[in-house]
């Protein structure tokens, strides 16, 4: 099919041919999650290797009741990135909490996602904010003087370089406000070899996962790139203490993108997405640095992953 200007994303088109440009190719992980890609992800999700996702949701089955103590009725849940999860009637259960405000990019999911919660718990009112949460927005005026909780789930926060996630941690203080509790989910530092496996499975399935974006660019901008001169490759950055995943060239090659030429020498690769992970001070120290301060913490077997409470205080600074 022709490719139009309009049909095409501004935003994905030019992180693209910046990325692949750059002396280190790299394109952000956020491209990722195209149909396709959210199914697949979603595939990765029960991979017996992948254990972030099906950790953190018997997680939150053990503490939501304790949350729910803490929360006290009629709160706002507002969740930032609101896929096809399955963790958030869990809360909603628990919580019964007056409204609901699940906000994402893209607006079938959100559409999707705010119908079922509306079936399933008709008590509670949803309100649903397409937007991009790392983007200026606002709540709806509907949960105004309703207390919040924040909700950011999946260790989400990973994808985000330090830098760009205690930015993130601020605006979320800011869109909540001062008072607001936020519920985080931080996936934690553990033995290389799992953590490889988790990101590199023998079923292939996140190799499918990286090698989408290829087929993405190649298809919505219209690319030439050969996908099998491509491998997929996970990656322990110790120095960053992150989980890089690449794709690696098989082979030197070229291809173009929208017209524009780029060259790849065998070896070298475009990375795709970090995921950092944190220990227990480290998850802390970031979120005191994004302007929250933690208040309970919920550690599931092995330390394998850490959901925190953490609440916005008034801003407090030399003693
Ligand atoms: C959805 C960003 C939490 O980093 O673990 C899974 C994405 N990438 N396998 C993660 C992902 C490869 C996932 N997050």
């Amino acid at each position: 099919m022709l490719k139009t200007v309009e049909t095409i994303d501004p935003a994905f088109r030019a992180d693209v041919l910046n990325g692949l440009a750059e002396p280190v190719p790299a394109i952000p992980a956020r491209w990722f999650y195209d149909r396709r890609g959210s199914e697949l992800f979603d595939d990765i999700t029960r991979l017996p290797s992948y254990y972030p996702t099906r950790t953190e949701t018997a997680l939150i089955e053990g503490m939501a009741g304790e949350l729910a103590a803490l929360a006290g009725e009629g709160c706002a849940l507002v969740e930032f990135g609101s896929g096809s999860s399955t963790k958030t009637p869990i809360l909603l259960e628990a919580l019964k909490p007056a409204a609901y405000v699940p906000i994402d990019i893209s607006g079938d999911y959100l559409r999707e996602a705010a119908a079922a919660v509306d079936a399933r718990f008709p008590d509670v009112a949803v309100h649903p904010v397409e937007a991009d949460f790392t983007k200026p927005f606002t709540l709806p005026p509907e949960i105004d003087g309703l207390s919040r909780i924040g909700f950011f789930p999946g260790s989400t926060i990973g994808n985000f370089v330090p830098q760009s996630a205690t930015d993130l941690l601020r605006h979320f203080r800011d869109v909540l406000g001062t008072g607001a509790r936020l519920l985080i989910g931080m996936d934690r530092v553990k033995p290389v070899e799992r953590l490889i496996a988790a990101y590199d499975d023998p079923e292939g399935v996140t190799a499918a996962f990286n090698l989408n974006l290829l087929e993405r660019i190649n298809r919505e901008l219209g690319g030439d790139i050969p996908l099998d001169a491509f491998r997929h490759e996970a990656r322990w950055n110790d120095i960053h203490s992150r989980i890089e995943m690449h794709l690696v060239a098989r082979r030197d090659l070229g291809f173009s993108v929208e017209g524009h030429r780029f060259e790849m020498q065998a070896g070298e690769s475009i990375h795709t997405e970090n995921s950092h992970k944190y220990g227990p001070r480290g998850a802390r120290l970031l979120l005191l640095a994004g302007g929250w301060t933690p208040v309970r913490e919920w550690l599931a077997p092995d330390d394998d992953f850490a959901l925190i409470l953490a609440q916005a205080e008034r801003e407090r600074f030399a003693p």
